[in-house]
């Protein structure tokens, strides 16, 4: 019996050497019977989520498992009461307060000797060494059958070590074609069963003032949606999504909005001819921005193209000298990577005499003359009307100007004179 004990023992032992090296290192330390097989020796986490600490344990024959306490303190001391952080006797008080309700097991089944636990809304002041004891009974045979309670406290620790956040959430973004409906996704990380983590949107336009996103954001657990309407406006928005964790701790990431818009031909494109130059102007909005091809020029060595980009549209002017203008039809091509669209130009003709001269500045010195004429007119009028009062004042102005006489001024005085 003792032999097939040892046996097993040194085997287990034997296992945990041949296992060092591995991704998974396992360790089993072994005291009377009571064996502790700790699956990392030191785990990292990040401060928002949560950690698990693999484990397992056996107890020597006899021994009933009715309790699991888990502890935190110094690795140089043993720990105590003081220090539980973890009690699977819900009614024990004695738990750190700001451990309450972050710590549980894996498996609720005590029995099954699996004494892995899961700490959520980590903090950094979490790391540290972590300390397990089992409680229980076995039952002794001293004439009759009792309960004999016993304690076993595993001197082999796992510690844990709480690092700064550094992962970022997962923002989702579907391809946003203009006026279609789209839902970008924003999932928290590390899928934690503690506190939910709250997400917020924000967003950055190109320009001074914000683009608005309209929107409707909605949350679930660990993951966030905004719903909008992706316009031409909105290329190269980034929008950000911040994930809060209790305790501080955030993290965000932003994405830059990428519109796709087919190209399209804007109604002011159009031509027009003078003293046999050709003017044609095509503007263009797409995105990504659309290229200008004018399958005219083919025909022709000297012209000149300028063009000129705004945020999603394209202005292209060509010019060049044509010579017989009645049978040219020019065609504006524009094209991007979701499609290409063609449009035939209007071609207006300009008469030469529409250039200004004295013809067209007559008119102009005319109404200048004619107005110049107006307001002579109407001053005289005016001026005349004013004459016609002050000789004539009625009976109502006659009094007005006794009352106020006394008050006024010498000038005004003089001028304020009845003229009888
Ligand atoms: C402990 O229980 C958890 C949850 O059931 C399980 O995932 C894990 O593998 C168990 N550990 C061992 C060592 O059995
Ligand atoms: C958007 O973010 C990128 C980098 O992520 C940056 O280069 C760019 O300037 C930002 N644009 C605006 C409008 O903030
Ligand atoms: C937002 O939600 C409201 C009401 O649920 C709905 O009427 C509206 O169309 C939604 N807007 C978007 C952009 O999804
Ligand atoms: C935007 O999308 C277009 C087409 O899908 C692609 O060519 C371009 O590189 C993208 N730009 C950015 C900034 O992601």
């Amino acid at each position: 019996m003792f032999f097939l004990l040892w046996a097993a023992l040194l085997f287990s032992v034997r296992g945990s050497n041949a296992d060092t090296g591995a991704s998974v290192e396992r360790q089993t330390q072994c005291y009377h019977g009571f064996c502790i097989i700790l699956y990392e020796a030191e785990i990292t986490a990040e401060a928002g989520l949560c950690v698990v600490i693999p484990c397992s344990f056996r107890t020597s024959s006899g021994f009933t498992t009715e309790h699991m306490v888990w502890y935190k303190c110094e690795p140089d001391r043993r720990c105590g009461d003081s220090d539980m952080i973890f009690h699977t006797n819900k009614n024990n008080k004695k738990v750190q307060s700001q451990f309450e309700g972050r710590v549980s097991l894996l498996q609720s089944d005590v029995s099954q000797n699996n004494c892995s636990i899961i700490i959520n809304d980590l903090t950094v002041s979490d790391s540290g060494s972590y300390q397990l004891r089992v409680k229980g009974f076995r039952y002794m045979w001293s004439g009759s059958r009792n309960k004999a309670p016993e304690g076993f406290t595993f001197s082999s620790r796992p510690t844990v070590s709480v690092k700064d956040l550094t992962q970022k959430p997962t923002v989702m973004i579907p391809p946003l074609t203009k006026g279609q409906q789209t839902t970008l996704t924003c999932t928290a990380p590390g899928l934690c069963s503690g506190s939910d983590p709250t997400i917020t949107w924000r967003w950055k336009g190109t320009e001074a003032n914000d683009t608005h996103i309209t929107g409707n954001i909605t949350a679930e657990n660990h993951s966030s949606t905004l719903t909008f309407n992706p316009s031409a406006e909105l290329h190269g928005t980034n929008v950000t999504c911040k994930v809060s964790f209790t305790g501080d701790t955030t993290t965000e990431e932003t994405v830059t909005l990428n519109v796709s818009l087919f190209p399209r031909i804007l109604k002011n494109s159009g031509c027009r001819v003078q003293s046999e130059v050709l003017t044609c102007v095509c503007i263009s909005e797409g995105l990504p921005l659309p290229t200008i091809k004018w399958p005219l020029l083919k025909h022709h060595t000297e012209y000149s193209v300028i063009t000129t980009v705004s945020k999603h549209t394209v202005n292209c002017t060509v010019t060049l000298t044509v010579k017989d203008r009645s049978n040219t039809a020019v065609a504006c091509v524009s094209s991007n990577k979701y499609g290409e669209v063609k449009r035939n130009l209007t071609i207006q003709v300009e008469q030469e005499a529409d250039q200004p001269g004295p013809g067209a500045v007559l008119p102009w010195v005319v109404a200048a003359l004619s107005l110049i004429v107006n307001v002579i007119f109407i001053i005289c009028l005016v001026f005349l009307w004013n004459t016609r009062k002050k000789v004539k004042p009625n009976q109502e102005d006659r009094t007005y100007m006794s009352l106020r006489k006394k008050d006024l001024s010498p000038e005004y005085d003089v001028i304020g004179q009845p003229l009888n």
